[in-house]
């Protein structure tokens, strides 16, 4: 087992990496001490590791609560949902939430603990590659809108994430082609060296080789924790963390929650984003050719579909997080491991990237 920290004072916490950790029984039991504990995971990761996760609370008051399985879910009906069940079972303030699953269920329990009762802990079992490179990460929760990807949230910090890497062996390969897209996002924000690691060993990544999963996922958590523990709140630097994803979010919503996966879209995006960055002038046009092919390699798009224009793409890029006075603000690169939050460009080189993402 590797262990990354996320430095944040008294809320401090440890991402645990490592195979066959949801049968650490005391590392489970230590991580989540509350007398009553709900696990919170969906449809399709309750049969695979629920029992393994409530065998390490024996004794305790335990609870599960099965979501449906998508994104479509993530949603303020399913979020009262868990606070029902949490009434129901009078579930006390000290109880934990122990989310078992990915990104979807992630957010949407961590959202439920953070407001219970005006906020109880919570830990994260993230099951996918997505969920334990970046959602389990960073304390951000939140639910769906129809107007809009995660409108609906609050920061609320895990007292622990559990990452065991064997929970990815199940996963279907669409997905884990989704997770290696926010793996490309540290490369690209952060660290240049990390992202011709990538180049070098995408094969061995996409074969899920331990050894190179294990590195992948340890640097892209450390990355996670080095920019969440200089910007909680996003009040700055953390928005790097959102490269590719405002073209990624108008992608998801433009063609319906759940039709292109988050990683998908975001791989689309960063596209886009270095487009966006040549035209500036910022990006060398090998790098985005070299991008291109690395997204291309994991299987992952690396075009805006052709059925969302500029028009609506625009509509739902203008709903997003990082608009501060009526200006939206873009993640964009000035190298490779260099990420820009900017408004500084002109409308038209916004419409010359979409037109080139084609
Ligand atoms: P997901 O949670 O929908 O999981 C993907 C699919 O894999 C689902 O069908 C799920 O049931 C299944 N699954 C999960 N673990 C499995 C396993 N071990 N074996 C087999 N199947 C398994 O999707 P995701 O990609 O993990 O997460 C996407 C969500 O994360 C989005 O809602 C996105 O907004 C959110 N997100 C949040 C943050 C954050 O900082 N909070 C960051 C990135 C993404
Ligand atoms: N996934 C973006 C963030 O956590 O800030």
């Amino acid at each position: 087992m590797t262990s990354v920290t996320v430095n944040l004072a008294d809320r401090s916490y440890a991402i645990h990496i490592g195979p066959g950790l949801l049968d650490n029984h005391e590392l489970l039991a230590a991580s989540a001490p509350a007398r009553q504990i709900m696990i919170v995971t969906n449809e399709t990761i309750a049969p695979l590791y629920q029992a393994r996760v409530a065998a390490a609370f024996a004794g305790r008051d335990v609870v599960t609560h099965v979501l449906p399985d998508g994104e479509q879910y993530k949603t303020m009906e399913y979020l009262q949902a868990i606070l029902t069940s949490l009434l129901e079972h009078r579930f006390a303030r000290d109880a934990m939430i122990v989310a078992l699953g990915g990104g979807v269920v992630g957010d949407i329990a961590g959202f439920a603990a953070a407001i219970y009762q005006r906020g109880m802990d919570f830990i994260q079992i993230p099951t996918t590659l997505l969920a334990q490179v970046d959602s389990s990460v960073g304390g951000k929760t939140a639910v769906n809108h129809p107007l809009g990807k995660n409108m609906v949230g609050a920061f609320h910090q895990p007292l622990a994430v559990i990452s065991d890497l064997q929970t990815v062996d199940t996963l279907a390969p669409r997905e884990y082609r989704a997770g290696l897209a926010e793996v490309i996002k540290y490369g690209l924000i952060y660290d240049q060296t990390f992202y011709l690691w990538l180049q070098q060993n995408m094969a061995a990544l996409l074969a899920r080789e331990p050894a190179a999963l294990t590195h992948a996922i340890r640097r892209s958590c450390e990355i996670k924790a080095e920019v969440v523990g200089q910007d909680e709140r996003e009040n700055g630097l953390r928005a790097i963390l959102n490269l590719g994803h405002t073209f990624g979010h108008a992608i998801e919503a433009g063609l319906g929650y759940g039709t292109w996966l988050h990683g998908e879209a975001v791989a689309a995006g960063m596209c886009a984003a270095a487009h966006m960055s040549h035209q500036l002038g910022w990006l060398d046009g090998e790098d985005v050719t070299g991008l291109n092919a690395l997204v291309a390699a994991c299987g992952l798009p690396t075009t805006i579909p052709a059925d969302l224009d500029e028009r609506a793409m625009l509509k739902y890029m203008a709903v997003d997080k990082k608009v501060r006075q009526g200006q939206l603000r873009l993640v964009l690169l000035s190298a490779i491991g260099r990420a820009v939050v900017t408004s500084d460009y002109q409308p038209a080189d916004l419409s010359a990237a979409l037109q080139a993402c084609r």
